[in-house]
């Protein structure tokens, strides 16, 4: 039944002395914070190296990730493994993870139709977030698309506008005190599924990977 009340957030499914990914991952697994969990299949939650220099956040998990539980697994990721490889971003120094850790879907006939997370689902998913990111450390955080940038830069962001430019984090971000993570950089680029569906997709790519590049240099400096 759609509701005007705010969902009450993931924080009470959060482990407050969690010290290993693996614990926040099994604890997701009965996130109710919001009401995606209840037609998705099962929480997605982020994955990659656990002392990772960089971070990508992506959107929410789509109709594979969904089945198989695992982030960035269906087209889009194939597409974003390629475009760090060709940006020279070692993968073994990558986590990848989710602003929503949830699929978001709409029923036509028997086909999933994916929809975009709202705001109320991106805030009430954020605690875990900011859990991966109180763990992980990174030295960069990577936003793919406006959904990853709007919950960490906060709603006003433009990734047009600002697309491929290195920027502090938390600083930058509208509440940098939900993030108490050590001074960082972020850049936001498009999402890869976005590349997918641009009328010239050579070009859509060739842009992914330049913003990359930014990425692939301010790990390198
Ligand atoms: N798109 C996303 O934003 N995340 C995934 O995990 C898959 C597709
Ligand atoms: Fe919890 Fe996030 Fe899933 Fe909502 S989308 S139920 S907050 S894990």
């Amino acid at each position: 039944m759609p509701s005007t009340d705010s969902p009450p957030g993931a924080d009470k499914w959060v482990p407050p002395d969690a010290r290993e990914l693996d614990q926040l991952k099994a604890a997701a697994a009965d996130c109710q914070g919001c009401e995606l969990y209840q037609d998705a299949t099962q929480t997605v939650f982020g994955r990659g190296a656990a002392h990772a220099r960089v971070v990508f956040v992506g959107e929410q998990p789509g109709d594979v990730e969904d089945r198989q539980g695992l982030p960035f697994v269906g087209p889009a990721g194939h597409l974003l493994r390629q475009a760090v490889d060709d940006a020279g971003i070692d993968p073994a120094t990558v986590y990848i993870t989710n602003a929503v850790k949830h699929f978001r879907f709409e029923l036509r006939g028997k086909r999933r139709i994916h929809q975009t997370p709202g705001p109320a689902h991106i805030a009430a998913c954020r605690p875990w977030l900011v859990a991966e990111f109180s763990l992980l450390a990174p030295e960069l955080v990577v936003l793919l698309g406006a959904t990853a940038a709007k919950a960490l830069l906060g709603p006003s962001f433009r990734v047009t506008r600002s697309r491929g430019q290195l920027m502090p984090w938390p600083a930058a971000a509208q509440h940098p005190e939900d993030f108490p993570v050590a001074q960082i950089q972020a850049l936001a680029t498009i999402h890869p599924s976005a590349v997918l569906r641009a009328d010239d997709r050579d070009e859509a790519y060739r842009g992914l990977v330049d913003d990359l590049k930014v990425a692939a240099g301010a790990l390198a400096a």
